[in-house]
């Protein structure tokens, strides 16, 4: 079944485009880093980190502040992970006093913390659950429910019967993390199970993993046949993504991005995400989580990742961005990251980070 249209949903920034949305992600979309990517060219669509739901909890206030002082002008589905439909249904009464765009169910999360609890990804282990919580949430939500997955836990044998259920519970919006919870984030992303949910659901679907640039949008898009892009850790590295796959849906040049430039989104997102009353150290602490990913794209053997992890103070971190962004300032800023640099934590589910999901 193949979606008519986007139809029902926020219309997209370019009317008739591809949806791009920028992915859920843990202690990263928050209201200062959704306001850093409006700044070099927001997506569609903001997801917000998830929001815990059990029996004695209240949205998080910083959640609930990346909804209502949201002034980057693009909807925001608020993202709930539970597995009681009665608390979920109380969460979704209080949400729905925000301005949400939708509700959307977390269904993926790979944290062992998080599944071992039988949320997140570890309901994708039993279908009858979740036919009960799609039933009780799509009868709770009256305007759009969202959906975001992994194509299974261990492996896809539920795979067929969790799409039919996406289908007849109508969820409006389907985003496919194209890995099973078990692949973690280690395997290559079957963007064919992307596509084979695109002939299964009514809605339309966000292929979503290991999407790292614009051309690679295209292509995910052309071999998938879903309705859009969803983007998580390659934003972080590149804010200008969204934006070049703009460009890039209509065939014109693609923005090319300079060191330089990439010295000044650093420069932004310290003083974005900067909180009144954290230490300075811990501040820097926290830069690194995203510069981790940031200098995956600045040199080809990951000088500016071992530097940085050295700088202990602003002043030094800025120093090692000076050094390796602005000497050469010109230079490209690689589009994809470089294959050898690898980003550590590069997922959600490290332990001992503070990205891990500690539901
Ligand atoms: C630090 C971090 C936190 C994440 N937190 C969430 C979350 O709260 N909800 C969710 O559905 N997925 C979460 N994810 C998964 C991402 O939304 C996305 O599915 C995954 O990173 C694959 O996409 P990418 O290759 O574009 O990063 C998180 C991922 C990372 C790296």
């Amino acid at each position: 079944m193949q979606p008519d249209t986007h139809a029902g949903l926020p219309p997209t920034l370019v009317p008739g485009q591809p949806i791009t949305a920028l992915a859920p992600m843990q202690d990263v979309t928050d209201l200062a880093f959704m306001r850093v990517m409006a700044h070099y060219g927001a997506p569609d669509y903001f997801f917000t980190e998830f929001l815990r739901v059990h029996a004695q909890s209240r949205p998080e206030a910083h959640i609930l502040r990346s909804i209502d002082e949201n002034d980057t002008g693009r909807p925001v589905f608020a993202q709930l992970i539970g597995e009681n439909v009665t608390y979920l249904a109380r969460t979704i009464e209080v949400l729905l006093r925000h301005p949400i765009a939708g509700i959307d169910l977390n269904l993926g999360c790979p944290a062992p913390k998080v599944y071992k609890k039988n949320v997140g990804g570890g309901l994708l282990r039993e279908p009858g659950r979740i036919d009960e919580i799609l039933g009780a949430l799509r009868a709770a939500v009256p305007g759009l429910f969202t959906v975001k997955m992994r194509i299974g836990f261990a492996d896809t044998a539920h795979y067929d019967r969790i799409l039919e259920l996406v289908a007849r519970h109508k969820v409006d919006l389907l985003s496919v993390h194209g890995r099973t919870v078990k692949e973690m984030y280690r395997s290559e992303v079957h963007y064919d199970a992307i596509a084979h949910a695109v002939t299964r659901v009514r809605c339309p679907v966000l292929a979503n993993g290991e999407i790292a640039s614009a051309p690679k949008a295209a292509r995910v898009l052309a071999t998938t046949g879903a309705a859009g892009v969803m983007i998580g850790r390659h934003a972080i590295r590149n804010p200008w993504i969204f934006r070049q796959c703009r460009e890039q849906f209509a065939g014109q040049p693609v923005t090319r991005v300079t060191l330089a430039d990439v010295r000044d989104y650093v420069e932004r997102l310290f003083y974005a995400t900067r909180t009144e009353g954290v230490p300075e150290r811990a501040h820097v602490s926290k830069m690194k989580k995203y510069l981790n990913f940031v200098g995956q794209s600045v040199d080809p053997h990951g000088a500016f990742i071992i530097d940085m992890r050295r700088a202990l103070t602003a002043a030094e971190l800025f120093a090692v961005c000076d050094r390796h962004l602005l000497a050469d300032g010109q230079k490209a800023f690689s589009p994809e990251p470089y294959p050898e640099v690898i980003a550590r934590p590069n997922c959600e589910a490290a332990p001992s980070e503070t990205f891990a999901c500690d539901t």
